[in-house]
């Protein structure tokens, strides 16, 4: 069964420069700078189909803006795609970029239960997790102080213990295990094998290409909004090192 399925999907943003200096321009001719928005977009995903198996643990790779962020942002519905399709199946846990949907004026208890509740969660089924979270991100003495007063790595571990505990089927992770200190980061990494044994679907960016390829059983390689490499870890690895050497 498929649990995430990307059908020629594209994805642009503004070239915000171009709509600056376009901002004079509309006072004097607006059909004008209506067509020159249209033409300066920038394409971050071009095109791009691929398919995540349920259960699968899948890589995604590629250098700096080649889409990664986009597609999980996609995949998490936190985006949507200007054409193309994107379908998920079952409750998808993101953990996108640090602190994405955790509010820095409310305590690190009341931001377990935003999320929980942004996540899909009923208050009742928060609260009978809330002990193990609070453990797992052994943030105790920290968590009736607003989030603001957190370090970055606090806010990683309150991220992540809040996600592994929401028993995701469908489980992204944005670049987020290298926060936190080493010993946070191999707590992190077994809760992930854990998922993966129970067939979690899990789809893992990365910059560690040891990572993805020690964890991951596919890798998609991303490459200027395009995927230029889908299949086995080891050959995927390879040619984008070569591409990149
Ligand atoms: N909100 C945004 N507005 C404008 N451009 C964006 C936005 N988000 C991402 N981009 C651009 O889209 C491209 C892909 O970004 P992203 O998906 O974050 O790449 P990656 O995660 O692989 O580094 C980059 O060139 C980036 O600058
Ligand atoms: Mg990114």
């Amino acid at each position: 069964m498929t649990a995430v399925r990307f059908e020629h999907v594209s994805k642009s943003y503004p070239i915000y420069s171009q709509i600056l200096t376009g901002l004079k321009a509309s006072l004097l001719n607006v059909p004008q700078t209506i067509q020159r928005f249209k033409r300066h977009r920038f394409m971050a995903l071009d095109d791009v189909s691929f398919e995540v198996g349920q259960g699968e643990s899948v890589g995604v790779i590629g250098s700096n803006g080649s889409g990664k962020s986009t597609t999980l942002a996609l995949t998490a519905g936190v985006l949507r795609a200007q054409s193309g399709r994107v379908e998920v199946r079952g409750r998808v846990c993101p953990l996108l970029e640090l602190g994405a949907g955790f509010h820095p004026e409310l305590t690190g208890r009341e931001n377990i239960l935003l999320n929980g509740i942004l996540l899909g969660l009923t208050r009742r089924e928060i609260l009978a997790r809330m002990d193990e979270i609070i453990a797992f991100s052994e943030l105790e003495s920290f968590l009736d102080q607003p989030l603001r007063t957190y370090s970055s790595g606090m806010y990683a571990r309150l991220g992540f213990s809040v996600a592994v505990h929401l028993e995701p089927e469908v489980f992204l992770i944005d670049e987020v295990l290298a926060v936190g200190d080493l010993r946070f980061q191999a707590k992190c990494r077994e809760k992930l094998e854990e998922f993966k044994k129970r067939r979690v679907t899990i789809v893992l960016v990365s910059h560690s290409l040891a990572e993805v390829r020690g964890f991951c059983e596919r890798v998609i390689w991303l490459k200027d909004g395009k995927v230029a490499a889908d299949g086995e870890p080891g050959s995927v690895i390879a040619r984008y090192e070569a591409a990149m050497a």
